[in-house]
Parts: C-alpha cells; structure tokens; sequence
C-alpha cells in the first residue's frame, strides 16, 4: 500500500545499530536528489574527534548532550535525509523534535542479524564488551518500545538494501 506522504519533511531513519539506516539514507538519498545529513558524522564535525574517541575522552552523557543539540539543530531544517545514530531515539525531546519535522521510519532488524552484521566493526564503542550479541539482545529490549514510536516499521533482517529502499519510497509515494 502506497501513502500521500508531504516530502518537503526530513525523511528520518532511526533504529539499532546495523540495522541499515547509512546505506539505505545514502540510497534514498541519491534517488530523491535530496541532502543527507548523519548525526554520527556532524558530532564526530563538530567535536573534530572520532564518536570512538568521544566516548573514551568524555563518556556517553556528554555524547548525548552533543547528539541531542544536532538533533535539535537539524529538525529547524526539512528536505533532509536523517540518518540518526541508534541512541538518538532515547531522548524525549530528540522524538519531538524529529517527529515535528520529519517522518520516522524505524528500520528493524533481528539480534542476530545485528551480530552478523557488526561483528567485524570496532567503531560502536557500547559493543566493545565480551558478549556484543548479549548486549545487542540487552539494548534493543530496553530500545524496542522507543523505536516504535517511528511512524512506520520497516523490516529488514531478509531484505537487501534495495527491496527496504523500494518499500520506504512506496510509503512516500504521492
Ligand atoms: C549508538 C549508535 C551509533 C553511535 C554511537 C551510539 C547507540 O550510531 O551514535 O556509537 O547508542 O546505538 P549507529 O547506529 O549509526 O551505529
């Protein structure tokens, strides 16, 4: 089912870690000729240090405090693919500034999944533990209720980057 969606909205792709939102935001993107914009790579910017480095020099409370002021910044603008690092949904005043300006797709993926896919990255400082898979198991519990809150609910664990694409620009369908 295709829906009239208003496009001028930031088109927002939140969910776990590995769950797909780069390549699918950079395959959006390039199809819609709109601007991509990723709050990983406008905090490593603005901090001019790694998100890696961030964590370890200053912990993940001042990460949030960092993220959540590009959150804000960027939900002023709209035409924009977002692609949201996986903590940002968190935050109550990240969902409502999102939300305000942009049309959430939560992009889903099993723990397994995630595991597969991340296994070989050692830039996600929170799986840098003993058991990554546990943690993964562990986070998105806690996370699930959160991510909900997107408008839409994509599933991915089976999918290829191309058939997720495909099925976010038939919601955006006029
Ligand atoms: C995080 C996800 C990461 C990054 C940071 C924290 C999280 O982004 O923002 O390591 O809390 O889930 P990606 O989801 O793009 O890996």
């Amino acid at each position: 089912m295709c829906y009239n969606l208003p496009v001028t909205k930031n088109i927002v792709l939140v969910g776990f870690m590995g769950a797909g939102k780069s390549v699918v935001a950079k395959r959006l993107a390039h199809l819609l000729k709109k601007e991509i914009v990723e709050t990983d790579r406008l905090i490593e910017a603005n901090e001019k240090r790694t998100i890696a480095e961030i964590f370890r020099g200053s912990g993940e409370k001042y990460f949030r405090t960092v993220e959540k002021a590009i959150v804000k910044a960027l939900s002023q603008r709209n035409n924009l693919i977002v692609d949201c690092g996986g903590g940002v949904v968190l935050d109550d005043e990240n969902m409502v500034n999102l939300k305000r300006s942009g049309i959430l797709f939560y992009l889903k993926a099993t723990p397994d999944v995630i595991f597969q896919r991340i296994k070989n990255h050692r830039n996600r400082p929170l799986l840098n533990v003993g058991d990554p898979k546990a943690r993964i198991t562990e986070l998105l519990k806690i996370r699930a209720p959160r991510y909900e809150q997107a408008d839409f609910t994509i599933e991915t664990s089976n999918k290829t980057v191309e058939e997720i694409t495909q099925e976010i620009l038939c919601l955006l369908k006029p």
